[in-house]
């Protein structure tokens, strides 16, 4: 018999005594806790507290492949102050207390994501038995939009894992597959979703008759020997807590830079919890994520994560029905470094056949053997057994003959950068392939119009850039010329989204978007440099300010002769704000390429940057420079930052960009601008345009003219719109003006 509450929980009684509660939200692909599951949840186990037939609870979804996804983001989004917060967070809390209490035991039966407050369900249930299923996974991933799991998440975790493991999966908000979650004693069983109910009951039904009501300590971790002698003397003493949370704290500063307030608080709750008590745990969880839903932080990455959502329904181009062709087999032209990366996405996470191709056998052997080494690494760290992985490898396989690109419908090259190879491969894809074989280049800075010049069917060429390495690099840009079909588009765009990527479409042009904007971030950098400012403390400034590293160690990562090939492009392209500081052309001279060839800015032994990152000081005399000149680290950052700001609105102004969403989403995910200041165009929203170009101003009087303010940006400062909101700017108001 099935009973229905409130339309998302319904209640089967079986036989055995096993009440089965299943969640399934009305309408929606995944469920998400909205404001009204505590009630909807009391409500239920209200309806059977006192039903001497239920025995037992197994708590799942009724969604085929997940258990709950996490919170509804945009019930925290409405949130406006941090005391309504924080009172969400304790209905939240009782909710979870009420499954804890209830008078016989539940187990949670998870198949799919059981995320944030889905886990925290999961964590307040008396047992969990998990689906060996490929999507089950569990995480508490709050921390990536800048607040805490607010339903006792911070409490229960480190109660059920070792507390090393609970520290990292807070502060990192990384997911679990279920058999990890078995080892660290987070799931009491793992079994085949066919039967993951049953097994859920059985073991219900175990539990209520071993102790009719389980208590808390049921939540004891499951440890032995050395590590349950390691884990009390971390967690039950106030000299092992003291000496774990300031090593955690120490990290995550250097880390984070103080730039992120949701990790700290993290660890401040959860050693409150440790040292005073469950309740007074959840007090402070309570009252830190009200503080931190509200804080600026959690709105931009808030916003971030609804950018990236509205992509992956986006189909890259401005009429929503084009649809993308089916893709049953993708070529792939080049097996080097991006060749083989693709080939990698490609087979393992889209789960296509892929052609790799290179012009001689040691090239397809070297592709083949970088694919091999990818997968290899995840059969060793478990991510897949080996019977995936000779599936995925079984995906890739190699060839030196054009004819046998045949029957791809997509065509990626990434053979060297040079625009008549490129246009010779193109050709001979055209001579092999089907009329509409898409033909997409991952060149880096060759403008894909040059390249469609030498087909015959300009409309099915297009840019796929990836970014290095692609296994790792979330990012996929794709540029579409005048003449690219919509259908290509949107069937490049589906594919890069099946390969994981977060994807954004640009239009075409000289360095695209993200080259076109790290170019001044850098060449300020070198600017910088060039009045005699040390080097690590150019790089330190941007990264406290940010980012992930500094610019100077992208040069040196991205290639020094790169960066000196494209910079002359970008001059005669768009003029004196790409002048790049005089002497540079001494590195070149002295063979100063950067990390390709042990030899930059920085010294390197065996390939890899030494541990303290050295500065070889022997740059200076190089460029003639003292390195004695002091400069305030906003100042430096300020600048470097602002030149990459003004050239993405450019870029806006332009039209290059389709929208301000893809332009920080490009800038966070292909370049790691600093994430919590939400990316150019939201940076620009939250200083306000007006003090933008003010402060681009004052460099443009003192630094001089590669500092004077995109139009787009004038034009805001004067009307009081933003890029993002209601009073929204239209892009590409402001085209270029061809040079004579
Ligand atoms: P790579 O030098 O590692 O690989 C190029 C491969 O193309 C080599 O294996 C070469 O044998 C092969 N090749 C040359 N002629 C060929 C032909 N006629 N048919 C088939 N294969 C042929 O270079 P990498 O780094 O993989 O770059 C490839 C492309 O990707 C370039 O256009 C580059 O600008 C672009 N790119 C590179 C990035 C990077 O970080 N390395 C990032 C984004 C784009």
């Amino acid at each position: 018999m099935t009973t229905t509450n409130k339309e998302a929980l319904s209640i089967e009684k079986r036989a055995d005594g096993v009440f089965v509660i299943r969640m399934d939200v009305p309408g929606e692909a995944v469920n998400t806790l909205r404001a009204s599951f505590a009630k909807d949840f009391s409500e239920v186990f209200a309806s059977i507290e006192n039903d001497a037939a239920c025995k037992a609870i197994v708590f799942t979804s009724g969604k085929k492949s997940g258990f709950i996804a996490g919170a509804d983001i945009a019930m925290l989004e409405a949130v406006k102050t941090d005391t309504e917060a924080a009172e969400l967070a304790r209905t939240g809390q009782k909710a979870m207390d009420r499954i804890e209490a209830f008078r016989v035991p539940v187990v949670a039966a998870i198949h799919g994501a059981a995320l944030g407050g889905g886990l925290e369900v999961a964590m307040a249930c008396h047992a969990r038995v998990a689906s060996d299923d490929k999507k089950t996974k569990l995480g508490l991933p709050e921390v990536m939009l800048g607040v805490l799991p607010g339903a006792g998440g911070t409490q229960r975790l480190p109660r059920l894992v070792p507390i090393q493991t609970a520290l990292d999966m807070l502060l990192t908000g990384k997911q679990i597959d279920a058999k990890k979650a078995k080892k660290l004693g987070l799931v009491d069983e793992v079994v085949p979703n066919a039967i993951l109910i049953d097994v859920a009951a059985k073991l219900a039904l175990e539990l209520a008759q071993k102790h009719g009501k389980p208590g808390k300590k049921e939540r004891e971790k499951k440890l032995e020997g050395f590590d349950a002698v390691q884990e009390a003397a971390l967690t039950k003493t106030p000299l092992g807590r003291k000496f774990l949370f300031d090593q955690a704290r120490k990290q995550l500063l250097a880390k984070s830079r103080g730039n992120y307030p949701s990790p700290e608080r993290i660890l401040e709750v959860v050693e409150k919890g440790l040292s005073e008590g469950f309740e007074a745990g959840l007090e402070a969880e309570a009252r830190a994520f009200g503080e931190l839903v509200v804080s600026p932080q959690a709105a931009q990455l808030m916003t971030i994560f609804f950018a990236q959502n509205a992509l992956k329904k986006d189909n890259g181009v401005s009429d929503a029905s084009v649809k993308p062709r089916e893709v049953t087999r993708v070529g792939m032209l080049g097996a080097g470094l991006m060749g083989g990366g693709i080939a990698y996405v490609t087979a393992t996470i889209a789960g296509l056949p892929v052609r790799l191709k290179d012009k001689d056998p040691e090239g397809v052997a070297r592709g083949l053997g970088h694919v091999r080494g990818l997968v290899e690494g995840r059969v060793k760290r478990k991510r897949v057994s080996r019977q995936e992985a000779n599936e995925q490898l079984a995906l890739v396989t190699g060839t030196t003959d054009d004819a046998t690109m045949k029957g791809c419908e997509v065509v990626i090259e990434a053979v060297f950068e040079d625009l008549a190879l490129k246009h010779k491969v193109l050709a001979a894809t055209e001579a092999a392939g089907a009329p509409d074989v898409i033909f997409a280049s991952n060149t880096s800075s060759i403008p894909i119009t040059k390249i469609a010049d030498g087909s015959k069917h300009p409309e099915t060429v297009i840019g796929m850039h990836y970014f290095s390495p692609v296994d790792k690099m979330p990012l996929l840009e794709i540029i579409t010329t005048a003449k690219t079909a919509d259908w290509v588009t949107a069937t490049c765009v589906e594919l890069g989204k099946k390969q994981g990527k977060t994807v954004i479409v640009v239009n075409d042009g000289t360095g695209f978007y993200t080259s076109r904007i790290l170019g001044p971030l850098m060449n300020e950098a070198a600017f910088v440099l060039s009045e005699g400012v040390k080097i690590e403390d150019i790089d330190q400034a941007l990264v406290d300010w940010g980012f992930p590293v500094g610019p100077i160690t992208l040069l040196d990562e991205v290639g020094i002769d790169v960066a000196a090939k494209v910079g002359p492009i970008m001059l005669a392209e768009f003029g004196d704000r790409m002048t790049a500081p005089p002497g540079f052309e001494k590195l070149i001279a002295d063979q100063r390429y950067g990390r390709k060839n042990k030899k930059g800015f920085y010294l390197y032994e065996d390939g890899k940057k030494s541990k303290d990152k050295k500065v070889d000081t022997s740059v200076y005399a190089l460029l003639g420079l003292e390195p004695k000149k002091h400069l305030p680290a906003d100042e430096i950052a300020q600048r470097c930052a602002l030149a990459m700001v003004n050239e993405a609105a450019h870029c806006f102004g332009e039209g290059i960009l389709r929208s301000a969403r893809d332009g920080d989403v490009g800038a966070i995910f292909g370049l790691g601008f600093p994430p919590f200041r939400g990316g150019p165009f939201r940076y620009v929203d939250t200083i306000g345009a007006k003090e933008i170009v003010r402060r681009l101003e004052r460099f443009r009087d003192r630094l001089g003219v590669r500092f004077a303010p995109a139009p787009v940006l004038v034009e805001m400062a004067k009307t009081g719109q933003t890029f993002h909101g209601t009073n929204a700017i239209k892009p590409g108001g402001f085209p270029r003006k061809k040079k004579s």
